[in-house]
């Protein structure tokens, strides 16, 4: 009876094992190929009287779902055998686990933003597309600075006013238009300029500056904060000088230089045997800006600076190719460490 049949084999599918990817090939052809016992069943199954067809038929279907899943089972644990003992565990954790680290510029602004906020500052941002207004103009450039020619500057074919911000003064000018004092605020960010890509010069670079804005704020001020800057980020027994300079938004300005902390002053290559190395630029804010901005410079009075985060970066860790910072070769980045 073709019913007996069908019941015997159903239960000789469960049984069906296999040792190798041959032997499932052989079980195959055995039950499931043009010759195979399943298709005699069919031929059998042609004599069934038409009222057994339905009842045998579902039966037929349900041996041949059960012997493929079986074959499929067998196959499967027994390449998934063949896998692990080739030493290939996808499920392995994989030892030694490499962890990032963080970038020296995301170290250095870190440790920059971390002195200031202590001392008050709170941080700002602003955009790196800039309109002219916020990085020259209110930033009390003349209509001919240098800084505005395209040799110095990246403009927006088409767009002159636009520029890609070439200082982060700009975003002072932002906070300032915004804000009434006091202010005291931090921005680091993103800048560029228009210079050929060398180790000691990149078309963008990383700066942080500061701004702080209140009645009665002096240069002295601006001294000690940057004293205790220099004294957090390079060491305790670190000095500071103050060198008159020029920037068109400050009025007295200054470049700091604090002494080298490689030869500890005496002179060394690296401060070129002067005992300092410039850190950053500085001033009072010029009255012009604080009116240009919308803030009462007969009332207010406010101090700025600003610093290369590059800069910082290669004097704590001696980097001597500015490329390196934007070239993402692991084998430089992963010498940085940080608590942080
Ligand atoms: N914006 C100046 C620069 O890019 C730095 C600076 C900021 C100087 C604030 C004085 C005050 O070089």
């Amino acid at each position: 009876m073709i019913k007996d049949k069908i019941q015997s084999l159903l239960a000789e599918a469960d049984t069906l094992q296999a040792t190798n990817l041959d032997e499932v090939e052989a079980l195959r052809i055995k039950y499931l190929s043009r010759k195979g016992i399943m298709n005699a069943l069919m031929e059998e199954f042609r004599q069934v009287p038409p009222e057994s067809k339905r009842e045998i038929g579902q039966a037929i279907n349900q041996l041949k779902e059960t012997l493929q899943r079986r074959l499929t089972d067998l196959r499967e644990s027994l390449e998934c055998q063949a896998d692990s003992s080739s030493d290939f565990d996808l499920t392995r954790t994989p030892y030694p686990i490499h962890l990032g680290s963080r970038h020296p510029l995301t170290i250095v602004r870190q440790q920059i933003t971390d002195i200031f906020s202590r001392l008050g500052f709170i941080l700002a941002d602003g955009p790196e597309i800039e309109d002219d207004w916020h990085v020259f103009t209110s930033m009390n450039f003349p209509a001919d600075h240098p800084a505005r020619d395209m040799q110095d500057t990246f403009f927006i074919q088409r767009h002159p006013d636009i520029v890609l911000r070439t200082h982060t003064s700009s975003v002072q000018s932002r906070v300032m238009e915004t804000t009434q004092p006091p202010i005291r605020v931090i921005c680091p960010g993103r800048v560029y300029r228009n210079e050929a890509i060398s180790a000691r010069a990149h078309c963008f670079f990383h700066q942080v500056e500061g701004l702080y804005i209140d009645r009665h704020v002096t240069f002295a001020d601006l001294k000690q904060v940057l004293l205790t800057f220099a004294r957090e980020m390079f060491g305790p027994d670190t000095k500071i000088r103050l060198r008159p300079s020029y920037f068109p938004f400050t009025e007295p300005s200054a470049e700091m230089d604090i002494s080298c902390h490689l030869c500890g002053g005496e002179g060394c290559a690296f401060c070129k045997h002067t005992g300092w190395v410039e850190i950053l630029g500085c001033g009072m804010v010029d009255p012009a800006v604080l009116d240009a901005n919308g803030i009462d410079s007969k009332e207010y009075t406010g101090y700025a600076f600003g610093m290369g985060v590059e800069r910082i970066a290669n004097l704590k860790y001696r980097v001597s190719d500015l490329r390196l910072f934007s070239e993402n070769d692991v084998r430089f980045l992963t010498q940085f460490t940080s608590a942080q």
